[in-house]
């Protein structure tokens, strides 16, 4: 089977389906191998956007990039600051594209090292779940637009799952029809990466889309082959 999936891979007839490779066996296999090489190696560590260190792979920066000029949506939330990569990512991706976008960004701990207003980066220093937090993100959308504009979430803070499902339940409610809840970091207690973590966003996943059905997870966001948020990209569907 990895034979005959590498010669088709070589020398390609037609590009070979993704589903095909990552639905065998062998094909899972090499990518699961190279995600966990890539996760433990230096690389990981080494992610920068305008200087700004990332903790994410270029691979899920990139889909991040095709979803926000594909759907444009007027503001993304994401919990979990650290440096502030990310946000100035989704920020200068929109303003690249021409489109006006707000980036809230939550952490209890920020360590940004840029002035984040003029990117329309607007920070706010908290607890995720806290009701402080959740009104603070309330009163931002609602001054910052006069008619109920488009949302993305990014879920990227404590990563144990009763966290992530609290999160899940406070953010999908802000998420449009049409646009992303990404859980960040599914791949963890053993997705294919640190087995030994316990319980965290992937099992938060599965428990959350059996309550939520506006919810589906979004196997196309995992066409790069490699994703550190395996079954994580979660569309809303439906109201
Ligand atoms: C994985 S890092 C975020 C990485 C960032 N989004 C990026 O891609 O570069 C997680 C951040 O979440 C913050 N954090 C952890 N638990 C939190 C919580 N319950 N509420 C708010 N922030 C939290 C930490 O202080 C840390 O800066």
């Amino acid at each position: 089977m990895l034979q005959r999936l590498m010669a088709a891979v070589r020398r390609p007839a037609a590009p070979v389906r993704v589903d095909d490779i990552v639905d065998s066996a062998a094909g899972k296999s090499i990518v699961d191998q190279f995600h966990v090489l890539w996760y433990g190696s230096e690389a990981a560590a080494g992610v920068t956007w305008q200087g700004q260190p990332v903790l994410k792979s270029p691979f899920d920066l990139w889909m991040y990039q095709q979803l926000i000029t594909s759907t444009r949506p007027d503001v993304i939330i994401e919990t979990g600051t650290h440096r502030g990569g990310s946000a100035l990512f989704f920020s200068d991706v929109a303003r690249l594209a021409g489109h006006d976008m707000d980036v809230i960004t939550i952490d209890f701990n920020p360590k940004l090292a840029y002035d984040p207003a003029p990117h329309r980066i607007f920070p706010i220093a908290g607890i995720s779940t806290a009701g402080e937090t959740i009104d603070a993100v309330r009163t931002l959308l609602s001054t910052r637009h006069s008619r109920p504009p488009t949302v993305m979430a990014v879920l990227d803070s404590d990563h144990s799952k009763q966290n992530v499902l609290d999160e899940l339940r406070l953010y999908a409610g802000f998420v449009s029809v049409g646009q992303w809840l990404v859980v960040e970091d599914t791949n963890v207690n053993g997705h294919p990466v640190l087995p030994g973590h316990g319980d965290g966003p992937y099992e938060a996943v599965a428990d959350f889309l059996r309550a939520n059905p506006a919810f589906e997870p979004d196997r196309s966001c995992e066409r790069f082959l490699f994703t550190q948020n395996p079954g994580g990209w979660l569309r809303r569907v439906r109201n």
